[in-house]
């Protein structure tokens, strides 16, 4: 079975939601129709709500950027997964490289919100990604396969089916800088191999990688027409409508 790519929008923290609103609105009529791809919409949690409401009717799934993994309790500033779902979001972002860069979050964080993702039934992207140090020391590979290798930890094939991998390379993100597609293809094989290690070559197969970092209306084709890439995690330029429809329409 071909893999059913995934483009994602990831705004972090930009959009009121009456602005999240407003490009839903722009946005539905740009890619009516099209079905050849899947397309997410990661916004604040704010403007979760809202843009739930706004995609109701079209194919359009909304998910959280970051989520607890706790199903409750005194985390201030925190989201549970029985929250995400009360307002209809059906996706998380897991383990983003700001969200292990500014806010601490280790590999063993990122596994257990997996595992709460996953018993959830809430569709997991988890982000994993060399820095630019790690990747001229020639150890791109290594830190891949550490990073994945503790996310699955406890993880079984039968539950892995929805999980989704983002190779997002931290030097790639908000520098305008993109992985070459020799570069993301080889990283995205490297990771579906590593899967494959872990949760057997029938999970490596089915499971979807997107490339994230500097995903632009102009390099969108260069990447997705890659077969290893099966998505992408746009940032930047999913914030105008004009611009990430023509991102999905590559
Ligand atoms: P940019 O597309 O702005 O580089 O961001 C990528 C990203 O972090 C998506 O999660």
């Amino acid at each position: 079975m071909p893999r059913k790519s995934l483009i994602a929008a990831n705004w972090k923290m930009y959009k009121t939601p009456a602005e999240s609103k407003a490009f839903v609105e722009a946005f539905l009529p740009l890619v009516a129709g099209h079905t050849r791809d899947e397309i997410a919409l990661f916004p604040s949690v704010t403007s979760l709500a809202t843009v739930v409401e706004a995609v109701k009717g079209s194919a359009i799934a909304a998910g959280l950027q970051n989520m607890h993994f706790a199903e409750e309790g005194a985390y201030t500033g925190e989201t549970s997964a029985t929250m995400l779902k009360a307002v209809g979001a059906t996706h998380t972002l897991i383990g983003h490289s700001e969200r292990r860069q500014y806010f601490n979050e280790t590999d063993v964080i990122v596994n257990k919100k997996l595992h709460t993702a996953l018993k959830h039934g809430i569709i997991p992207v988890v982000c994993v990604g060399e820095h630019l140090h790690e990747r001229e020391a020639g150890l791109t590979s290594d830190v891949l396969c550490t990073q994945l290798k503790i996310a699955f930890e406890g993880v079984s094939a039968e539950a892995a089916t929805p999980i989704v991998i983002a190779y997002e390379p931290v030097w790639a993100i908000g520098t305008g800088k993109t992985a070459t597609p020799e570069m993301a293809v080889e990283a995205h094989k490297t990771i579906r191999n590593q899967v494959a290690e872990i949760l057997g070559e029938e999970v490596a197969e089915a499971l979807r990688i997107l490339y994230g970092g500097s995903v632009k209306p102009d390099n969108a084709c260069d990447l997705m027409c890659q077969a290893e890439i099966d998505g992408a995690l746009v940032g930047g330029a999913s914030l105008k409508p004009d611009s990430f429809a023509a991102i999905v329409k590559y």
